[in-house]
């Protein structure tokens, strides 16, 4: 079963004269077990592509299947539910909490669900991620590359099925993000999780299982 599935999917937002198009009859999979790569300039339509595989936006026409489910037979609230227990986001927004200490950051997810990792893999994951020492900190002490490598750790942490991961390298430097691809493969590999990563980052290639290239709305499977 695809973890992933869009079929022929559009997206276009306004009206009339102003309509733009931002994904144009899109088809797509993913599978546990491998990280996707779409890669595409600025603006081609990344960003609605990985909410709309998540569900966080409907597309204007065609289907969306998480784990073999239609998203769009489900009701917002069971909807909200697989999100909440099967996707990990690593958001453009980073979504971290501005008012809370990194590692309150974690045991927010703690009161949503019991579905987490054990300390033991916690930990394994700050320690490659670098950021056991940010525990303390508050979002806004961190540097950019430190809230991504935050917010990555935070997207696991619930353990989830699926990660679809924003643009995740843009703020790191070349060492970096060495460590966050052979991160997301190995996750994909022995953890056998479905990962989807949308970026201009050419450098994180050389992990990926698939790729795809996304350009002005067109997706074109590259291998
Ligand atoms: N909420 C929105 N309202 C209007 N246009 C949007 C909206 N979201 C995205 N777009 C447009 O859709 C296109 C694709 O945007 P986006 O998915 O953010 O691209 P990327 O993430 O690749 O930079 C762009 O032309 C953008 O201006
Ligand atoms: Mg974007």
């Amino acid at each position: 079963m695809n973890s992933l599935l869009l079929k022929d999917i559009n997206k276009t937002f306004g009206q009339g004269s102003a309509t733009v198009t931002a994904l144009n009859h899109i088809n797509f999979k993913a599978k546990a077990g491998e990280l996707t790569l779409i890669i595409g300039p600025s603006g081609s339509g990344k960003s609605t592509l990985l909410t709309i595989l998540g569900g966080l936006q409907t597309p204007t026409q065609g289907q969306v299947f998480l784990q073999g489910q239609s998203l769009t037979e489900l009701t917002n609230k069971q909807r909200e539910k697989l999100r909440l227990e099967q996707i990990g986001f690593v958001l453009q927004a980073y979504n971290l909490v501005p008012y809370l200490r990194v590692r309150d950051q974690f045991a927010l997810v703690d009161q949503l669900t019991q579905h987490h990792l054990a300390p033991a893999a916690f930990q394994q994951i700050t320690n490659k991620l670098g950021i056991s020492d940010l525990l303390n900190q508050f979002p806004n002490e961190l540097s950019g590359g430190q809230t991504q490598r935050v917010a990555l750790a935070r997207a696991l942490y619930p353990d989830p099925a699926i990660i679809l991961a924003d643009e995740s390298t843009a703020a790191l430097d070349s060492q970096r993000v060495l460590v966050v691809g052979q991160l997301l493969q190995d996750l994909a590999h022995s953890e056998n999780k479905a990962i989807v990563a949308v970026t201009h980052d050419e450098r994180l290639k050389q992990f990926a299982d698939h790729i795809y290239e996304l350009i002005d709305g067109h997706l074109t499977p590259v291998y």
